[in-house]
């Protein structure tokens, strides 16, 4: 099933396929014994002795996407492959912009923005990178006016991440598309563009605007084009409190959405 037992099955192949006889197998034997035992890739949350976050989730098949049940599914293929004779792997890879965690554009709800050029490219990157405040949203409520009133968040503040239920319940890790996560109310998204500074609104599942929302709350963040919405963000297993966050999405153009790697640093 994963793809480390898939990888170790295509192994145990090779080593049927290179006992064939003739001079290309004795080749191959030889070549293998030549290489170093390699150990198998480390994958990390925390870098920098605990001081660096990766707050990206892996694109992985079994990523959640909107609506599926069935999850990103197959996202690479080798256009190129040493296995099969090439001197170079060479992945090419096909992805929704809004796949994982992921930045969306002003284009991504106004056509008249997505024709003036707001897209990925046009973004400010100052707001995506600075000074940013990991916050814990009440677990019994989607992100409402009065929620909002109540975290208090000081004035002057740029860059929220909103931490939810959803990173209690694991959304991100379930491939099944969740309907039920939290994210903003239309009160909710009003009362951040009226009464705070915040131009960085990230959040722990694959919409800042609950389900049954129908793209209000979208349209109030987007409607002035100076807040940027980060969505899809992992903020397991890190306290909440003042971090610099550093959110960096492909330069796309033409692109409505794109794919970020976001990290968190003390
Ligand atoms: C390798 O070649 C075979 C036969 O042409 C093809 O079916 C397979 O998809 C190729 N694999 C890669 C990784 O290129
Ligand atoms: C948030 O809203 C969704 C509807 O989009 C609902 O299913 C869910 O139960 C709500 N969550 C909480 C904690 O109120």
């Amino acid at each position: 099933m994963s793809i480390q037992y898939l990888g170790f099955l295509l192994l145990l192949l090779q080593g049927v396929l290179a006992c064939d006889h003739g001079p290309l197998a004795a080749g191959r034997r030889s070549l293998k014994q030549a290489a170093p035992n390699v150990p198998p890739a480390e994958r990390r949350e925390v870098y920098s002795n605990g001081r660096l976050f990766d707050i990206t989730h892996r694109v992985s098949p079994t990523l959640p996407t909107w609506d599926s049940a069935q999850g990103l599914g197959p996202f690479l293929t080798l256009v190129a492959s040493i296995k099969n004779g090439s001197n170079v792997n060479v992945a090419q890879i096909k992805l929704v912009g809004h796949t994982g965690t992921h930045i969306d554009a002003p284009g991504h709800f106004y056509q008249e923005y997505y024709d003036a050029g707001y897209d990925i490219d046009s973004l400010d990157l100052d707001v995506l990178n600075g000074p940013a405040l990991l916050v814990d949203v009440p677990r019994t409520s989607n992100i409402t006016a009065e929620v909002m009133k109540s975290l208090q968040i000081p004035k002057g503040t740029r860059r929220v991440l909103f931490r939810t239920l959803n990173t209690d319940r694991h959304l991100m890790f379930q491939k099944e598309f969740d309907t039920s996560f939290v994210a903003f109310k239309a009160d909710g998204a009003k009362w951040l563009v009226e009464n705070t500074d915040i131009k960085f609104v990230g959040l722990d599942y694959l919409s800042v605007a609950t389900y049954d929302d129908g793209g209000s709350s979208h349209l109030t963040f987007l409607k002035n084009r100076d807040i940027i919405l980060v969505e899809g963000l992992k903020l397991d297993n890190i306290e909440a409190g003042l971090y610099d966050v550093h959110c960096l999405p492909m330069r796309l153009l033409g692109a409505d959405g794109s794919p970020a790697r976001c990290i968190l640093l003390k």
